[in-house]
């Protein structure tokens, strides 16, 4: 395989990627979209390489050709498909195409759960709109490596935290929680950890494994921000049912707390050999806050 490796939208977590290659000498471009976007990339010693995923003209000769390609651009805001990943793949044929493709999907293609424990056997049944987005990405790219012999493996990831992406804001803004006993399940995983796992399954994940990536430790939506509101020293929220949170929070808010899942990540550990740095919540959250 070619030693190039193109992370496609370098963002938060393709630059934590882009370190831990870079440091086993990898040779790693960053694609983004803007321009403000490549000044991080080049503090972090990561190349760059502008370019619109919703212009074809501009994914004319993309480096990872015969190479590992991460896709980790995530869809467009609206509608039930994703032609950023279609351009991509329209793009990236023959010549041009990868031989190993890593994709980050979402746990919600598995749409509500009722709280069950969810292996990569369970079926996608995708049932936002967000989550038909990232179903479609899914299948075009598999569809699409299949013709082109490219080796697809897909991360259907849970929520990420980690330093600079912990929602202190939400606590500050005074937010209402969901009374405890109503808030569904839901699962995490520490964005270094979510990293390395990436990284492992470019090395270890063969084409068109997908694998759940959680830290295993379901909690719900409501303990989690408690424990933020501990460590950072913020008063607890007010709790309110979930008749009242219809009526005030926010759609995307009430689409996480309406669906309910327990993450298997059993697979992740056993074929990937990821051993977690952050296995608990309380762990990851003293790794990304200072305490208050
Ligand atoms: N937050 C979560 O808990 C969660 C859960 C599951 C999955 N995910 C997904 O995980 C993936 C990685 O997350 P992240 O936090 O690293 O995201 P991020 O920091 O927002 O990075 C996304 C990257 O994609 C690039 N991008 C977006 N649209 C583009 C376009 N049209 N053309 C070229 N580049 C484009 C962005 O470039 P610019 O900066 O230049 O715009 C940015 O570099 C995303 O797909 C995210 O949706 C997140």
């Amino acid at each position: 395989m070619n030693d190039e490796v193109l992370i496609v939208g370098c963002g938060d977590i393709g630059q934590r990627v882009a370190r831990l290659l870079m440091a086993s000498g990898r040779d790693v471009t960053g694609l983004i979209r803007s321009e403000e976007s490549a000044a991080p990339l080049a503090e972090a010693g990561i190349r760059s390489l502008v370019a619109n995923l919703n212009d074809p003209d501009d994914l004319q000769k993309l480096p990872g050709a015969g190479g590992l390609v991460f896709y980790f651009a995530p869809p467009p805001g609206g509608g039930i498909t994703d032609p950023k990943v279609r351009t991509f793949c329209a793009a990236t044929t023959g010549a041009n195409a990868p031989k190993r493709l890593v994709y980050i999907s979402t746990s919600g293609v598995y749409g509500d759960c009722g709280g069950a424990l969810v292996t990569e056997e369970t079926p996608a049944n995708p049932q936002t709109s967000r989550a038909k987005r990232r179903y479609d990405a899914e299948q075009t790219l598999q569809q699409w490596g299949e013709a082109q012999g490219v080796e697809v493996i897909i991360l259907r990831v849970t929520g990420i935290y980690g330093p600079g992406r912990i929602p202190v804001f939400r606590l500050q803004d005074g937010h209402p929680l969901l009374r405890l006993e109503e808030s569904p399940p839901t699962n995490r995983i520490h964005a270094d950890d979510f990293a390395q796992v990436c990284v492992a399954a470019a090395e270890k994940g063969a084409a068109g494994e997908i694998f759940n990536v959680s830290d295993g430790q379901p909690g719900t939506m409501t303990e989690y921000f408690l424990a933020i509101a501990e460590w950072v020293g913020l008063p607890r929220p007010p709790q309110i049912s979930m008749d009242e949170a219809k009526k005030v929070m926010t759609p995307l808010m009430l689409s996480y707390l309406t669906e309910s899942r327990r993450m298997d990540n059993r697979r992740m550990l056993s074929r990937l050999g990821v051993k977690l740095r952050y296995p608990t919540l309380a762990e990851g959250l003293k790794a990304s806050l200072p305490q208050g």
